[in-house]
C-alpha cells in the first residue's frame, strides 16, 4: 500500500513510519525538516509544512491511505484542525478517500473516559489544544470521507508489547500506552474496516 504521512518526525509518527516500511508499504512524509528523516528504502520525504497546500498536495498524490500523526507543543497556535483542514481538501481533490488520524481520549464524547483528577488537569493545561482537536474531528466526520479517527491515552516511548486494549465501549478508561503500540494499532487499520468511520480508543 501506498501511505501518506503528516506528522512523521514526531514521536509515534517516527514508529508509524518505522513499521509501515517494515510491513513492505511505501511511505511518501511530509516533513518541516527532511533532515530529521534518514533516507531509506521505500519512503519519500515531502519537504513542507502542513499550511503549504502545495506540498500537501505532493504528500496526498497516488496515495492508497493518509495517516495523520499532527501534534502541537507549547504556546503555539494548535496545528491539529487548520492542518487537517489542508489534507482534507488535497485528498477530495486527489480523489483519495482513506483516512487514518490520531487525536486523544478526552476529546468529543470520550471526555469522561479520561480519569477524573486528571481531566481537570488536562482541561486547564491543554485547553487549546484539546479545543483544536474537537475542531480537527469535527473537520474530519464532515469530510464525507473513509475515516477512523483513533483516540491514545497517555504516550510513552516503550516498546511495541501489542497488548494494549482497544475499542468504542466508553467505559475504557485512559491509561498509559507506549506509542509504538499506537502506530501497531493505526497500521492495523489498513486492512481492517471494523472502525470505518468510528473513534476507537487505545489504552
Ligand atoms: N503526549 C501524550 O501523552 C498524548 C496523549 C494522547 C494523544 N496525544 C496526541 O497524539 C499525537 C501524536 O503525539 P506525539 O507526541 O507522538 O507527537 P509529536 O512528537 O509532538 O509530533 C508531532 C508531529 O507533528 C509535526 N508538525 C507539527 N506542526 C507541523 C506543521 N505545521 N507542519 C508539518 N508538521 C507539523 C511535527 O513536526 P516537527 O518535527 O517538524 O515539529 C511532528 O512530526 C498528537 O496529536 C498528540 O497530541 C498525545
Amino acid at each position: 500500500m501506498h501511505i501518506a504521512l503528516f506528522g512523521a518526525t514526531g514521536g509515534t509518527g517516527q514508529q508509524v513510519l518505522a513499521q509501515a516500511l517494515e510491513q513492505g508499504h511505501s511511505v511518501a512524509a511530509l516533513a518541516r525538516k527532511p533532515s530529521k528523516l534518514a533516507a531509506t528504502e521505500g519512503l519519500e520525504t515531502v519537504p513542507g509544512d502542513v499550511l503549504d497546500r502545495a506540498a500537501v498536495k505532493t504528500c496526498v498524490s497516488g496515495a492508497d491511505t493518509v495517516i495523520c500523526v499532527l501534534g502541537s507543543h507549547g504556546g503555539k497556535e494548535p496545528i491539529e484542525a487548520r492542518g487537517t483542514e489542508r489534507i482534507l481538501e488535497a485528498m477530495q481533490e486527489a480523489d483519495v478517500r482513506r483516512i487514518l488520524v490520531v487525536t486523544s481520549l478526552g476529546v468529543g464524547d470520550s471526555r469522561d473516559q479520561i480519569p477524573f483528577p486528571f481531566r481537570l488537569v488536562m482541561n486547564l493545561t491543554l485547553k487549546r489544544i484539546l479545543a483544536a482537536k474537537e475542531e480537527q474531528e469535527r473537520l474530519i466526520k464532515a469530510s464525507g470521507l473513509d475515516w477512523t479517527i483513533i483516540r491514545p491515552g497517555g504516550l510513552t516511548d516503550g516498546p511495541k508489547t501489542g497488548t494494549y486494549r482497544s475499542g468504542l465501549d466508553r467505559s475504557l478508561k485512559a491509561g498509559r500506552i507506549a506509542r509504538a503500540d499506537v502506530a501497531d494499532f493505526v497500521l492495523r487499520q489498513l486492512t481492517d474496516a471494523t472502525f470505518l468511520r468510528r473513534t476507537p480508543a487505545v489504552t
